[in-house]
């Protein structure tokens, strides 16, 4: 006789919401649609901010609640902004120079942003729209929150969800109070959470050695991201402690994805020896597919410490994006590569919950 699968626990009764499955904040292709996609099924839809400037993120997320009335996570980016050094500003028009030649080469003409022209907000202001509007759950990536910013968001009465990559990150949010964690593996697509380094080195944990670990060091309820990409995988985080189950690169094909055509084109045609991690385009470690631009870049001198790089390089991905120009933009992805449905993001998850309840009763 089957047991059928009980998706309610921690997470859900956390979270208010059916699933414990999480729809990925993905800053650039998750859109407003996919948001109201995953929380009209009883999913989370979590609303990427980035490092939006204060009034963005308030556009946005009305936007968002124009579309559905379901409460939906917001996502931000919880990295200090690094003084201007001499060092970096000589650095910075070097590698402003070496990039622009660089398209040149490739028929893309851009001039990008000279340093001083650099939009550079910290997250404090987007924790404060945040309290404004009211939003209730809120998940950060690249660092952890301050205490004061903590302490605003938790008596507006906010749920917080903290990204680690390590044993150590995760010690640290639970320690400052964060409610739940996003354990964060390695084949995860996109950039990685790492905060807790001495040097510049990324903690490289694969998933399983992650999660069975992190499950051990702490009490707080956890959300595994990295490779779940149908019943199986999920099924193997929930046996290694995970309660909740962050999905991203299952829904970059799909009908809500901003990613245009020929981005998802290459997805469908990837190789897995295509898949790297690479500091090129923002001075953080990110997954994505290997280009003309990564391979130009990568192990050059010719890559500023984040946020400066990726804030250099906007403008060049988006003339790349307008252009269908595949050498220079970022794609995103994780090491799981599956058929990159386009189907709705609604369609896509429901079907990964339909396939693992029938597996878990297999
Ligand atoms: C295109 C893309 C953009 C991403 N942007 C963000 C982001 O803005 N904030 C964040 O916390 N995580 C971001 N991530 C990481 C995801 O939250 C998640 O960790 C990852 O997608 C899980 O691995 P998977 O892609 O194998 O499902 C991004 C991932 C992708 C693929």
């Amino acid at each position: 006789m089957s047991t059928p699968m009980n998706w309610k626990n921690i997470i859900t009764q956390q979270l208010n919401i059916e699933y414990p499955i999480i729809q990925a904040p993905m800053f650039g292709t998750a859109t407003p649609e996919m948001v109201t996609a995953a929380t009209s099924i009883g999913c989370l839809g979590a609303l990427p901010l980035g490092d939006l400037p204060a009034e963005k993120c308030i556009e946005i997320i009305r936007a968002t609640r124009q579309l559905s009335n379901r409460p939906f996570a917001v996502n931000i980016f919880a990295n200090e902004i690094p003084v201007i050094t001499e060092d970096i500003r000589t650095k910075y028009t070097q590698t402003k120079q070496f990039i622009e030649d660089l398209a040149r080469q490739h028929h893309l003409i851009v001039t990008l942003p000279t340093i001083d022209e650099l939009p550079l907000n910290g997250y404090q202001e987007q924790v404060d729209a945040i309290v404004a509007e009211e939003c209730k759950v809120v998940s950060f990536t690249f660092g952890n929150l301050d205490e004061q910013s903590i302490q605003k968001l938790k008596s507006n009465g906010t749920i917080l969800i903290g990204t680690c990559t390590s044993v150590k990150e995760a010690t640290i949010l639970e320690q400052s109070g964060i409610d739940i964690l996003c354990v964060q593996g390695f084949e995860a697509g996109g950039h990685r959470g790492s905060f807790a380094t001495a040097d510049d080195n990324s903690p490289m944990i694969g998933g399983l050695a992650l999660l069975a670990q992190v499950h051990e060091a702490v009490s707080i309820p956890i959300i595994y991201a990295g490779g779940i990409y149908n019943a199986k995988t999920l099924l193997a985080a929930n046996t290694l402690g995970a309660q909740g189950f962050q999905i991203g690169s299952l829904l970059l094909g799909s009908a809500e994805s901003a990613l245009k055509a020929f981005e998802k084109e290459k997805l469908r045609h990837v190789k897995e020896e295509e898949i790297v991690l690479t500091k090129s385009f923002s001075g953080r470690y990110a997954r994505g597919i290997k280009n003309a631009f990564i391979e130009a870049v990568d192990h050059t001198d010719y890559i500023l410490p984040f946020p400066f790089q990726s804030k250099l390089t906007v403008e060049l991905r988006k003339a790349a994006k307008a252009n269908n120009n595949i050498d220079f933009v970022s794609i995103w992805m994780g090491q799981s590569i599956h058929p990159f449905s386009g189907l709705s993001t609604a369609e896509i998850l429901k079907a990964l919950i339909a396939a693992t309840e029938k597996e878990y009763n297999r």
